[in-house]
């Protein structure tokens, strides 16, 4: 039953349309602060689709053989070889789940591999590759025994440009991130391996996501509108695409811990969403026992939490329902079952590393992909003088920069490159390439190609020569005689704390200076995210800027794929890159607070990253979206077309059809089909990414709502086409609680980035 209170409706009425426009005076704001309860927890029954079906019948024999102890067991953590551990029944053959980081690759391992971060992924914009990515990912937690994938990640979104972890999650557009929050979780689990997606929700900022010394952790508050047209709208897709948990988050939302929070685990998640699987707890984030059971939670970790004996007691004595722990117990289990895992599965794998073992090779010929991914990923942002790419006579070439080469030892500092579970946060971010971020999110690379030995090889190849100078800030002298020089500084972000700066003086200074010295200057930036450039972009002797991104182990020969036009650059940029970093405002810093109870406003509304420089009219560096390459694109016959046969264009959805996992199915109904032809009018082979935006009347100026990468030889042509779902088309309507399709005219463009729209029309709907 969904109780409101009286005070609640009123809150929610205020949520108008307008109201989450982005709110401009304080007064306007919707009171913050309560979370609706929704309770009972919702029965998890297996009947959205035949495969949840058939793994609840097992779930449910199987839990209704168990003692409370037994079924208590199940839903916490013990010591064992992962970084968590779920309680076995040994009486029954039921195994202990392991569960283990990270997105971009099983951490603290030996033979495993480090695939490209989440965000260097989404820049790709390849759906095939966000999918080949989880497969791969999948196969190698698959074949180190490990039963849960401690992954993908939509939370944080980028909310706040500065974000510690934005670098986990894949864009700050909700489309882009569910695009590949759909395909890395089919990759995942078409290997056999439970994915979790996480931070289910609003974990956007690291300052104060756990409770401590100064109070609660932050209360993110953010009005219904919001939460399910940004930042639930990309776990959408992973749960359509069938994702067997998801990980509720540190912080508060309207003040009630994530983990016990009704409104998001019963209600938005487990009701409106339909959710058959199980919710585990962010690593010590339960601060409840019987408040986090009722409120959702189906397993605790890394140890029993609360629960325990505690949760036994409070079975016994009603404060939790029978229904609720057989439920939780089933939950489980039936993700084990849906994902096949009852029918054999690769002992563990996972070592404690300071151990002496033969550790199991999972590897596989996953770093041709990581490659591949590592090189589409890369966003030429600049490229003036033909720079790029080099050609046969570039043989001389000065390297310059901390960033071109290996750390001393990746081990004397784990964090960067997230290796083992001791995790040093304090290191010198100016040492090393750069290849994954800090904390659980790190990958642990089993080699690292760096960009020093990637060049060595290609000039080696050339019988060309080669000059270095890692360190310095000023290098000096310039090598008169080099083709380019090339200078490569990073940008590091790490889980538990956020950014500080988006840019930095030493790199600053280092890139300025050489480029006072050298009139073919191309910057490699590899970055956790957003990196500011205006002090030097303009600089005319710097002819080629590439964001290269969080690449993974094969990060130097990604790279030069792309500068020797092996590979036509095709990343675009998943964020907005501003020209000052008060451009983006209030959206700039966490929300740093000292009160015991600090509340974190999401007052912004759905105007974040370039929703919002649309809507403030500010003129980014580089906007969302872009990305250039080798050759050029023309633009024509943009058509769109009304699909026929597929579900009216009623307003609302069909109330009589019930919710599958992911939402009313008729939200995935093709409403409408947009074409146009791409052309290559160069003569290079390369990728083009045309993006569909639609101006959704009463919602930001434009939004994307399509995306294909469309490689193409010189001269050749192709049709596009993107469809467009109800769900792409609709606005959440906080009165009816439902996905809301408008009568009015809708803009429809294409273009190749959010502010290069080539091709423009409109639809009305009626
Ligand atoms: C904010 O809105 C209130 C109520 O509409 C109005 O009285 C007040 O003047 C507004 N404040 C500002 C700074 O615009
Ligand atoms: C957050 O919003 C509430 C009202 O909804 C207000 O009382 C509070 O002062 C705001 N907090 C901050 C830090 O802006
Ligand atoms: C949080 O509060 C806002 C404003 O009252 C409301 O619209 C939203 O639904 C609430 N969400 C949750 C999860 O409590
Ligand atoms: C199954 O669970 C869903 C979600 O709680 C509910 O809407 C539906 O009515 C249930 N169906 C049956 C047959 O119990
Ligand atoms: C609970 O799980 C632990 C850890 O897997 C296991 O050792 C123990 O035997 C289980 N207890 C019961 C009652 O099955
Ligand atoms: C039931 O047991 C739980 C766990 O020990 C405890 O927190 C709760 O207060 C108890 N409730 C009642 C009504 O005794
Ligand atoms: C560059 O060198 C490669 C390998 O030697 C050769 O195949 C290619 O034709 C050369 N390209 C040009 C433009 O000379
Ligand atoms: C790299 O790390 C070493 C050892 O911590 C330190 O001595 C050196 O100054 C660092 N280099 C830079 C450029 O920060
Ligand atoms: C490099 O540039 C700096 C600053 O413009 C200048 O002082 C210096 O002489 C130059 N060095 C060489 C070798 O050109
Ligand atoms: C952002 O935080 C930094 C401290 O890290 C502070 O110096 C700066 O003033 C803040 N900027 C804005 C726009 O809040
Ligand atoms: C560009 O490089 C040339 C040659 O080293 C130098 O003279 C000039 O000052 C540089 N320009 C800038 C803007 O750094
Ligand atoms: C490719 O196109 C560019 C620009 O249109 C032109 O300058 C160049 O000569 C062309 N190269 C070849 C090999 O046709």
């Amino acid at each position: 039953m969904k109780v409101l209170s009286p005070f609640f409706s009123v809150a929610l009425t205020q949520s108008t349309l307008c109201a989450a426009q982005g709110y401009t005076n304080e007064s306007e704001v919707p009171y913050y602060g309560l979370s609706p309860p929704v309770y009972p927890s919702p029965v998890g029954n297996g009947t959205t689709s035949n495969a949840w079906k058939n793994a609840y019948q097992h779930a449910k024999a199987i839990v209704s053989k168990l003692t409370l102890e037994e079924k208590v067991n199940v839903t916490g953590g013990f010591d064992g070889a992962c970084v968590g551990n779920s309680g076995a029944v040994p009486r029954l053959s039921i195994p202990s789940l392991c569960f283990q980081d990270a997105p971009d690759g099983v951490r603290g391992q030996e033979f495993v591999s480090a695939f490209p971060a989440s965000i260097h992924v989404a820049a790709t914009w390849d759906r095939s590759l966000m999918y080949q990515y989880g497969n791969a990912l999948g196969e190698e937690y698959h074949d180190k025994g490990i039963h849960v994938a401690l992954g993908p990640v939509a939370g944080p979104l980028g909310r706040i440009a500065r974000g510690g972890r934005n670098w986990e999650g894949l864009s700050a557009d909700p489309y882009l991130a569910g695009a590949g929050m759909g395909a890395i979780t089919r990759g995942i689990q078409d290997a056999g391996v439970i994915a979790s997606a996480k931070h289910w929700l609003l974990n956007e900022e690291e300052w104060r996501r756990n409770p401590g010394n100064l109070g609660e952790s932050e209360s993110s508050n953010a009005d219904d509108r919001t939460i399910h047209e940004l930042y639930a709208f990309p776990f959408m897709d992973s749960l359509r695409d069938g994702v067997g948990s998801v990980l509720c988050s540190y912080q508060r939302v309207n003040n009630s811990y994530a983990c016990q929070n009704s409104k998001l685990l019963n209600g938005i998640l487990k009701t409106e969403l339909g959710f058959e699987g199980f919710v585990v707890s962010d690593w010590e984030g339960q601060h409840a026992g019987v408040a986090s059971a009722n409120a959702g939670l189906d397993i605790v970790m890394p140890d029993q939490g609360f629960w325990g004996n505690k949760l036994t007691e409070a079975v016994n004595n009603g404060s939790v329902s029978t229904d609720r722990i057989n439920d939780m117990a089933t939950r489980i289990l039936s993700s084990w079952y849906y994902l096949d895992q009852n029918k054999g599965y690769p002992s563990n794998g996972v070592y404690a590393n300071d151990k002496k073992h033969d550790p199991v090779d999972v590897q596989g010929d996953h770093a041709s992909l990581i490659r591949e991914i590592g090189a589409a990923g890369i966003v030429l942002v600049k490229n003036t003088n033909n720079a790029l790419p080099f050609t046969n006579s570039t043989r001389f070439l000065s390297v310059y920069g901390y960033d071109a080469t290996l750390p001393p030892s990746p081990w004397n500092n784990p964090s960067r490159y997230g290796g083992g579970y001791e995790v040093n946060f304090g290191w010198n971010t100016f040492n090393g390439t750069l290849v994954t971020g800090g904390g659980s999110g790190g990958s642990t690379p089993p080699y690292v190609v760096s960009p020093i030995q990637a060049i060595q090889e290609r000039i080696s190849r050339d019988r060309g020569t080669l000059r270095w100078d890692f360190w310095s800030e000023n290098p000096t002298p310039a090598y008169v005689n080099s083709d380019a020089c090339l200078v490569f500084i990073n940008a590091y972000a790490s889980e538990s704390f956020d950014r500080e700066t988006l840019q930095d003086e030493f790199s600053d200074n280092l890139v300025k200076n050489v480029a006072s010295n050298c009139t073919n200057t191309i910057v490699v930036i590899h970055s956790a995210g957003i990196r500011t450039v205006d002090t030097w972009i303009n600089n005319p002797n710097i002819t080629a800027v590439l964001f290269a991104g969080l690449p993974g182990q094969e990060s130097g020969h990604s790279l030069t794929d792309v500068l020797y036009g092996e590979i036509a650059p095709s990343g675009r940029l998943p964020y907005t890159i501003a020209k000052n970093e008060s451009d983006y405002g209030r959206l700039l810093n966490s929300t740093i607070s000292f009160d015991a109870f600090p509340q974190v406003n999401f007052t912004e509304g759905l105007y974040i990253d370039y929703r919002y420089f649309d809507k403030e009219e500010i003129e980014p560096r580089f906007e969302f979206g872009f990305g250039l390459t080798y050759s050029t694109f023309g633009y024509a016959g943009l058509r769109v077309t009304a699909n026929n046969g597929s579900s009216s264009t009623a307003e609302l959805p069909d109330p009589d059809i019930a919710i599958v996992q992911g939402g009313h199915p008729q939200l995935w109904d093709e409403l409408y089909t947009v074409t146009a032809s791409i052309t290559n009018t160069g003569n290079v082979t390369a990728s083009e990414i045309p993006q569909l935006y639609v101006s959704i009347p009463n919602a930001p100026v434009r939004q994307l709502r399509g995306f294909e990468k469309v490689p193409l030889k010189a001269g050749q042509t192709k049709s596009v086409r993107f469809p467009l779902t109800r769900r792409d088309l609709s606005i959440w309507d906080v009165e009816v609680q439902q996905w809301r399709l408008q009568r009015a005219e809708y803009g429809i463009f294409v273009g190749a980035s959010s502010r290069d729209l080539r091709l423009k029309g409109s639809v009305r709907i009626q």
